[in-house]
């Protein structure tokens, strides 16, 4: 089965295939450049720039790949959550194309497709936990099967990776922030009792940073004189003072995370995996930490490779072709959900047993 992946959810377009189970190929275009000069997304021009590149990024996959249209069986896309804009381009040439190539077509939930990507990479085990941390979201899933995440607990207010993006806006740092925020931080000396662990004095699995990034701006503004280039490319720039900041800040987002997935793991002691995943997963702090908290615990952390973490299509097309193999589609009147609505389970499953006995 030969599966196209197709992302469009923010900022970067991008299309993948994968054959059984195999990356093909995948190609990408980010619009890092056009959206940093206004310091974070702007809806109306990331729809533009998916318009503009998607068909010529199309061609250039199949070429590369020597496979043409009329090859592919099933035709996978982003429905949601994104910008509407968006989402709205990539779903619109899904079903085009899925229409004028006789294919199946299906919408998958991007936040599913980022904790999927590891089966890229490494065997998937269920059931497992799942850390979904990204610019958008935050979230924990107890996962039963690719087609079955169930919601544990999310952010209240702002996602892991938007605390990073809001505090590297704050401290001067080239858009998006997460990235330079962890490189500035290993070059850093962290100080634990610098900024509060937020939201842990409860008894949930839920999340809020925003508080967080309340208390680097009062930090700021008392102890950091801003000396600087703005906006910060580079490490080499950047005073003591400001990377020891960025090592406290990234120390107290990461022990947050650990906290409450070690709360949720102590709830659920049947499972034994971990899947990390989303553009917040590439932290390397993060990455050591988690590994650490599995390894303690005689489980298994899965994260996929940092270029599988941020929005790419390869994790589209693999979990296409993963919830296509069991026998789920849509038909082309699926609907594209932005962000802030729940996606719904809608699938249609065609296969009358899918793997492991459960339907969507
Ligand atoms: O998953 P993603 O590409 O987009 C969404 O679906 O939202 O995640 C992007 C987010 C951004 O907030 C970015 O700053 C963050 O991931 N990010 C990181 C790192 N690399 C990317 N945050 C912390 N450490 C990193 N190494
Ligand atoms: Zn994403």
């Amino acid at each position: 089965m030969l599966c196209l992946g197709i992302e469009s959810s923010c900022d970067e377009t991008a299309l993948a295939l994968v054959e059984d189970g195999r990356l093909l190929g995948s190609v990408l275009a980010s619009q890092a450049d056009v959206h940093a000069l206004f310091g974070g997304v702007v809806p109306e021009l990331a729809s533009r720039e998916h318009y503009r590149c998607i068909g010529p990024l199309f061609d250039e996959l199949m070429r590369r790949c020597r496979r043409s249209g009329t090859d592919i069986t099933l035709v996978s896309v982003a429905r949601g959550p994104g910008l509407l804009g968006s989402l709205l381009v990539g779903v619109a040439f899904a079903k085009g194309l899925a229409l004028g190539l006789g294919a199946r077509f299906l919408g998958l939930n991007h936040l599913h497709t980022h904790l999927l990507a590891v089966g890229l990479e490494q065997e998937l085990t269920f059931p497992c936990l799942g850390l979904l941390v990204s610019g958008g979201h935050t979230h924990i899933y107890r996962m039963e099967a690719p087609w079955r995440c169930q919601p544990l607990g999310r952010t209240l207010d702002d996602a892991a990776g938007e605390a990073f993006d809001k505090v590297g806006k704050l401290l001067g740092l080239t858009y998006p922030g997460g990235r330079l925020m962890d490189a500035l931080a290993r070059a850093g000396r962290a100080d634990a009792g610098l900024f509060p662990r937020p939201y842990l004095d409860n008894d949930n699995l839920d999340f809020s940073f925003s508080g967080l990034k309340t208390a680097v701006a009062s930090y700021m503004e008392r102890r950091l004189d801003g000396g600087w280039p703005h906006p910060l490319r580079r490490v080499e720039d950047a005073p003591q003072a400001l990377r020891d900041c960025c090592a406290s800040f990234n120390l107290a987002v990461v022990d947050t995370l650990c906290v409450k997935v070690s709360r949720a793991l102590d709830r659920q002691p049947d499972l034994r995996a971990l899947i990390v995943a989303g553009g917040v997963a590439a932290n390397s702090l993060l990455r050591e930490r988690m590994e650490e908290l599995m390894r303690r615990r005689g489980g298994k952390l899965l994260t996929p490779s940092p270029l599988l973490c941020t929005d790419n299509a390869a994790m589209t097309a693999y979990a296409g072709w993963l919830l296509g193999r069991a026998g789920f589609q849509h038909d082309l009147s699926m609907e594209t959900i932005p962000r802030g609505r729940a996606v719904p389970d809608d699938m249609v499953c065609r296969a009358e047993h899918p793997q492991s006995g459960e339907t969507a």
